[in-house]
C-alpha cells in the first residue's frame, strides 16, 4: 500500500496535536509537529532575552541556529544546541512567542527545508499552520481542523488545570484570540484553509470522532 503524506492544519487548541499523533499511531506513520520548531526558536529568544522586534538580533540568532530533528520510536525529538528540549516547549509563553517569531520571513525560510526533508517518501502526518498551503502543497491528503474560540480556550484551560498549572479561562481565551489574529493576519504563510482540504469542525466532536473521521478519509 502507498504510504501517504498527510497534512493537518488549524488554529491553536483545535485538537490538532492529539488527533495528528493518534492518526500517525493508527497508520504507523511518523508524526511531524512543526509548531515545535517555531517553539524551539521562541524558547531560545526567551532564554537569551532577545527582543523579537530587533531585526539584527533575530538575524544573528537565526544564522547561528543549531536545530535538528531526531526520530525516536516514530516521534521526532527537537534538539537545540545539542540539548533535547522537546518536553519543555508546551507553555503558553513559548506559544505566544512562537507565534511572534513565526511571522519573520527568515525564520520560516530556515525551517522550510528541515520540514520538507521528512515529506519525501510519504508515511508522515505533518501538523502545523501552513502544511497544506506552503510546506507540502502536493500532499496526498489535507485536513483542516477547527473549533470555536470559546471551545478551544475551554479545552486548553482544562488541560492546564489537569496538569496542576494555574489557569484563568478568560486569560486563556484572550491569549488564544491574540494568537489566532497573529497567525491568520501575517503576510507570510498565514493560517488558512487549503483549497483541497477536508474540513473538520471539532467543536461538538469527541477526540475519537475526529480521528475516526480522519481514518475514514484515509480509507
Ligand atoms: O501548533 P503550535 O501551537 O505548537 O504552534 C506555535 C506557533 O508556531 C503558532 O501559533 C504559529 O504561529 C507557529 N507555527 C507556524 N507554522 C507552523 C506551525 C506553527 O507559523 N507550521
Amino acid at each position: 500500500i502507498k504510504k501517504l503524506l498527510i497534512t493537518i492544519d488549524g488554529p491553536a487548541g483545535s485538537g490538532k496535536s492529539t488527533a495528528s499523533k493518534a492518526l500517525a499511531r493508527e497508520l504507523s506513520y511518523l508524526y511531524l509537529d512543526t509548531g515545535a520548531l517555531y517553539r524551539a526558536i521562541a524558547s531560545k529568544v526567551i532564554k537569551e532575552k532577545k527582543n523579537p522586534d530587533d531585526e539584527q538580533a533575530m538575524q544573528d540568532l537565526t544564522n547561528s541556529l543549531n536545530l535538528r530533528l531526531e526520530a525516536e520510536c516514530g516521534v521526532l525529538r527537537i534538539i537545540l544546541d545539542n540539548e533535547d528540549i522537546t518536553d519543555h516547549l508546551r507553555t503558553e509563553e513559548v506559544g505566544l512567542m512562537a507565534s511572534k517569531v513565526s511571522s519573520l520571513p527568515r525564520i520560516r525560510e530556515v525551517l522550510l527545508p528541515i520540514q520538507q526533508k521528512f515529506g519525501c517518501c510519504g508515511g508522515i502526518v505533518a501538523e502545523g499552520r501552513d502544511m497544506g498551503t506552503v510546506v507540502f502543497p502536493n500532499a496526498d491528503l489535507k485536513f483542516f481542523l477547527h473549533a470555536t474560540v470559546s471551545e478551544r480556550a475551554m479545552r486548553r484551560h482544562r488541560e492546564l488545570i489537569e496538569a496542576g498549572l494555574p489557569s484563568q479561562l478568560e486569560i486563556v481565551e484572550s491569549k488564544m484570540e491574540l494568537r489566532d489574529r497573529q497567525d491568520t493576519e501575517r503576510s507570510i504563510a498565514p493560517l488558512k484553509i487549503p483549497a483541497d482540504a477536508v474540513v473538520i469542525d471539532s467543536t461538538a466532536l469527541a477526540f475519537e470522532e475526529v480521528v475516526a473521521a480522519m481514518l475514514n478519509a484515509v480509507k
